[in-house]
C-alpha cells in the first residue's frame, strides 16, 4: 500500500482546532481510497516561541524536507505582540515558505451551491458554478527587487524595481499550465505588457510555453481588464497566472467572490510538486478554543495537496464532495443564517459530518 508522509504544522489560535478535523478527514480518506499516510508533527509561529524560542526551529525545517507535502493551521496571536519584529510567529511563516522553495502561490476560488448567496455577486453575475485558479509567482517581482527611499532637491523620493529572469518566470508558467492540463484546460495569463518590461518577457515566455501544452488554451489579458472581468464574468475564468504583485491583489479580490474567509484554502508550491497547504485566514484569536472555528477551509487544503502533492485526485474529488454535501445540511457560525436550512454546527460537528461523508 501506497504511504505518503505529511508534516502536520498546527500553529497557533484556532490552528489546533481546524489541522484536528482536517486530519481526521485525511485518514478516513485514506482508509477509503486504499493509502496510508504517516503523520509528523512539528513547530511552527508562537507555539514554536514558546517552546524553544524561534517561531522557526531547524527540527521543523527537517521535518517538513523529509516529508511529501505540508499541512498547516495558522500561526499568530496578541499574546506574541511584544516579541520583536524578527522573532515574531508570522516570520516563521515567511521563513518556512522561503526554506522549502514554494515560489507558486495557488488560491482557488469556488462557490459551493448552498453558499451562493454568501458571495457579494449577484447569483446571475456568478452564472452556473464558479471554480477559478489564480497561480501567483511568490518569490520573486518588484516585492524583492531593489528599492531606496531619500531626499532630493529638498524632497523625499522613494523607488522599487521589478526584475524577473527567465527561469522565474518558466518555472510558474510552468506550474500554470499543468494546474490547467489537471482542470478545465484554459489559461489566463495576466500582465501589464503595454507598458511594463517584465510583461513583455512575461507574455512572450508564455506564448513560447503554449507549443509544449497544445491541449490549453491561453489567452492574454492586461492586469485592469482582469481585475473588471473577475467582478463582471468570473465564470470566463479557469486557471489565472500572473506576477507577484499583480497575484497579490487579484487572489484577494478572487477569493472575495466566494463569500467566507472560513471556506478558502490555499497552496504554496515548489519542485516537483512538494507543497505547503493552508487555509488562507489567520488563527482567529478572537474564536480560538471555543470550538466555533469553520474547518473547511483546512479540509479543503487537505484535498488540494492530494491533488496537487500526491497525485491523488479521486480522493481531492470526494472531499470535495463531502464539502459540499455537508454545507447543505450543516453550518458553523461564520456561514449560518436564520433559514438556510442548515443547522448550526461545532467545528468538531462539521469535521465529524465530512468525515462521515467521505464514502
Ligand atoms: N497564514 C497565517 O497563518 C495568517 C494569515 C493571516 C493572519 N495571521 C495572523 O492571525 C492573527 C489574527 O489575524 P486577523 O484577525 O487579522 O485575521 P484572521 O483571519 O485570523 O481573522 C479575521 C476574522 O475572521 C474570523 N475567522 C478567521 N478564520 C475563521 C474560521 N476558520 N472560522 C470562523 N471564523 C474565522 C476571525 O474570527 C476574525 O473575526 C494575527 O496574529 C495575524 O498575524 C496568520
Amino acid at each position: 500500500m501506497k504511504t505518503y508522509r505529511i508534516a502536520v504544522l498546527r500553529g497557533d489560535g484556532i490552528g489546533p482546532e481546524i489541522v484536528n478535523e482536517a486530519v481526521k478527514v485525511l485518514e478516513k480518506t485514506a482508509a477509503v481510497c486504499g493509502f496510508e499516510v504517516t503523520l509528523t508533527p512539528a513547530l511552527l509561529g508562537g507555539a514554536a516561541i514558546d517552546e524553544t524560542g524561534v517561531p522557526l526551529p531547524e527540527e521543523t525545517i527537517a521535518v517538513c524536507k523529509a516529508s511529501d507535502a505540508v499541512l498547516l493551521g495558522a500561526v499568530g496571536g496578541p499574546q506574541w505582540d511584544s516579541q520583536p519584529g524578527s522573532n515574531r510567529p508570522e516570520k516563521g511563516l515567511l521563513g518556512i515558505r522561503k526554506a522549502l522553495g514554494l515560489y507558486a502561490n495557488l488560491r482557488p476560488a469556488v462557490i459551493f451551491g448552498p453558499l451562493r448567496a454568501a458571495s457579494p455577486l449577484k447569483s446571475e453575475i456568478i452564472g452556473g458554478d464558479l471554480d477559478l485558479l489564480v497561480v501567483r509567482e511568490l518569490t520573486g517581482g518588484i516585492y524583492f527587487g531593489e528599492r531606496s527611499t531619500g531626499t532630493e532637491n529638498g524632497e523625499r523620493f522613494a523607488w522599487d524595481t521589478e526584475r524577473y529572469a527567465e527561469h522565474e518566470i518558466r518555472r510558474i508558467v510552468q506550474t500554470a499550465f499543468e494546474m490547467a492540463e489537471k482542470r478545465r484546460g484554459r489559461l489566463t495569463s495576466v500582465d501589464k505588457a503595454n507598458v511594463l518590461d517584465t510583461s513583455r518577457l512575461w507574455r512572450s515566455i508564455v506564448d513560447e510555453m503554449a507549443k509544449d501544452h497544445p491541449t490549453v488554451m491561453v489567452n492574454h489579458m492586461y492586469v485592469d481588464n482582469c481585475a473588471m472581468q473577475l467582478v463582471r464574468n468570473p465564470g470566463q475564468f479557469d486557471v489565472i497566472v500572473t506576477s507577484n504583485l499583480f497575484g497579490d491583489i487579484l487572489s484577494d479580490e478572487a477569493s472575495m467572490i466566494s463569500g467566507s474567509i472560513g471556506m478558502l484554502a490555499s497552496a504554496s508550491l515548489g519542485d516537483s510538486g512538494f507543497g505547503l497547504y493552508e487555509p488562507i485566514h489567520g488563527s482567529a484569536p478572537d474564536i480560538a478554543g471555543q470550538n466555533k472555528a469553520n474547518p473547511l477551509a483546512t479540509i479543503l487544503s487537505v484535498a488540494m495537496l492530494l491533488r496537487y502533492s500526491l497525485n491523488e485526485a479521486a480522493a481531492a474529488d470526494r472531499i470535495e464532495q463531502a464539502v459540499a454535501k455537508a454545507l447543505a445540511q450543516a453550518r458553523t457560525a461564520d456561514i449560518y443564517t436564520e433559514g438556510c436550512g442548515a443547522k448550526l454546527v461545532t467545528c468538531t460537528e462539521m469535521g465529524d459530518i465530512v468525515t462521515a461523508l467521505i464514502e
